[in-house]
């Protein structure tokens, strides 16, 4: 007989609302993801609306994504968006020296980029060169993409077949400037990015947020000394210009994408567990120079980096995508709803084909994740109120040795263990949606939701991703091995839901509470 894990929801204290865009997503000129993922040319066999293919639009429409981030990555200081734009012949051929010295013909550039986004119905969210570029370089394109007036660049927007703006309202203001972005220092990275923020403007009533650079994983330093400088040379209020700043971090991998032990199935998810502690952490640094939570803290790349796939380039950064994975963007995902006051933004890597993808494209087929689908289970939080959710489940691991190292410089401050289960909440006009995980490598367990203080009005729906097996994963042959079950009603027992989990099982929960 399974165990009983009692989880507790608090329908009535509140946390903050789960900003959509916590479940944002990324894609970059990087192996397969662009060229061959989401774009084949007009004249592919591929069914394609200029070149942008309608499978993958098809895919993607229905996890109504709010935010795509791009060009890059590394990739975005290596990009002049100039190349990106006019007759297609006349683009020139670059190098893309940071994914494997790939041919970049700069067939998708930002006109692209944006039907691509439009067909999504996503807001896109651009990184901009400042490692390479310049600050009139940034300037002129958010002129390009925003103007309504009358200038040059606005003209040859419209020229170029956008008659409208595109009111690009997000610029990442550099990526990763600590390392592939230029190796700099934080202060100098202050002023460079002061410099910068002073030629990126307003074109429009579309006020332009400008998004620094934050730390990599746990460079505290980095954050400190970012805004310390900001804060003391804060000549009229260059710490108000900063739209946002955003970190990044990657839980890695243990094993391989496909495979690993049980020990090693702990280890990542612990280590994905821990991006709480990196989120909190930057936030108190911040909290100290912005103690009304103005600049929104976001976390523009993250998820699981295993080793390359066999037979595959290296510089493509393709992976696998099992149950695993599906369980770390559950934990993620769910951290982000607890952290819905902490946390406004977070942009998994990547879209497809590229690290923890929800697609995976290979000629003319097209097949979702594990993390496809928890994205999509996890739908209804976006835009809810998030709520207090307790785990009363049982600790059953401290996540072994490379965990313990992971609390050690993120959550030093927390005790750290994993359960039996984890989640999070949220209620939107009386309906409330809990959703969780089973973490456990090996036991199944009967989850009991209870609620504090509220009572469930009626049937409440469950639906889960129930895999019969800890290393399952979907195939071009066999792409529905791992999937979302149909929604069943259930009659709550003595108050509680009951749901069943097996290992690595992802379960919602959904129904009016009075
Ligand atoms: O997502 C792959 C790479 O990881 C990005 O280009 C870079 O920003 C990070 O190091």
């Amino acid at each position: 007989m399974e165990s009983v894990q009692r989880v507790v929801v608090a329908p009535h204290e509140e946390i903050g609302r789960v900003n959509p865009y916590v479940h944002g997503h990324f894609a970059e000129h990087l192996g397969e993801l662009v060229y061959g993922g989401v774009f084949v040319g007009k004249n592919s066999a591929i069914a394609n609306t200029n070149g942008v293919r309608h499978d993958v639009v098809d895919a993607l429409k229905p996890l109504n994504i709010p935010v795509l981030r791009w060009p890059g990555g590394c990739f975005a200081d290596d990009y002049h968006w100039r190349d990106g734009i006019g007759p297609q012949e006349d683009r020139p051929l670059r190098i893309n020296r940071h994914w494997g010295m790939a041919k970049e013909d700069n067939s998708f550039g930002t006109h692209e980029f944006m039907e691509f986004c439009r067909a999504l119905g996503s807001d896109p969210y651009f990184a901009g060169n400042l490692g390479s570029g310049t600050p009139a370089e940034l300037r002129d394109w958010v002129e390009y993409c925003n103007y309504d007036g009358d200038s040059s660049l606005a003209n040859e927007r419209r020229s170029n077949g956008a008659a409208e703006p595109f009111d690009i309202r997000m610029w990442g203001i550099g990526n990763e400037n600590w390392g592939c972005g230029g190796n700099m220092g934080p202060r100098h990275y202050a002023e460079e990015f002061s410099r910068y923020r002073s030629f990126v403007s307003n074109y429009s009533d579309t006020k332009v947020q400008a998004i620094a650079c934050g730390q990599n994983d746990n460079d505290w330093e980095w954050t400190r000394d970012f805004f310390e400088h900001l804060h003391t040379r804060s000549y009229g209020g260059r710490l108000r210009a900063v739209g946002g700043f955003a970190i990044h971090y990657y839980c890695g991998t243990a094993g391989s994408a496909t495979e690993y032990t049980d020990a090693q199935w702990i280890e990542l998810l612990s280590k994905s567990l821990a991006i709480e502690g990196v989120l909190d952490g930057c936030r108190s640094i911040m909290d100290q120079f912005d103690p009304g939570r103005k600049i929104p803290l976001i976390c523009d790349e993250w998820g699981a980096w295993h080793p390359v796939e066999k037979g595959k380039p290296t510089g493509g950064l393709y992976q696998q995508n099992t149950v695993r994975d599906a369980c770390v963007a559950a934990l993620s995902l769910d951290v982000f709803h607890n952290l819905a006051d902490t946390v406004q933004m977070a942009n998994i890597a990547q879209l497809i084909n590229v690290l923890q993808a929800v697609l995976l494209v290979e000629e003319e087929k097209c097949i979702k994740t594990p993390t496809y689908h928890v994205f999509d289970l996890y739908q209804p939080h976006k835009g809810a109120q998030a709520v207090r959710f307790e785990s009363l489940a049982e600790e059953f691991s401290d996540g072994g040795e490379a965990a313990q190292h992971c609390r050690a410089r993120y959550l030093s401050h927390k005790k750290f263990a994993l359960r039996a289960a984890h989640g999070s909440a949220s209620v939107r006009d009386g309906q409330l949606c809990v959703t969780a995980v089973n973490p456990h490598p090996t036991e199944t367990i009967e989850l009991e939701v209870e609620l504090h203080r509220a009572q469930w009005s009626g049937e409440v729906e469950t639906v889960r991703l129930a895999p019969d097996n800890i290393r399952a994963y979907n195939t071009f042959d066999a792409p529905d091995q791992v999937k979302l079950e149909a929604p069943q009603q259930v009659q709550p027992r003595g108050g509680a839901v009951h749901v069943t989990l097996p290992p690595g099982g992802v379960a919602r929960v959904r129904g009016a509470i009075g």
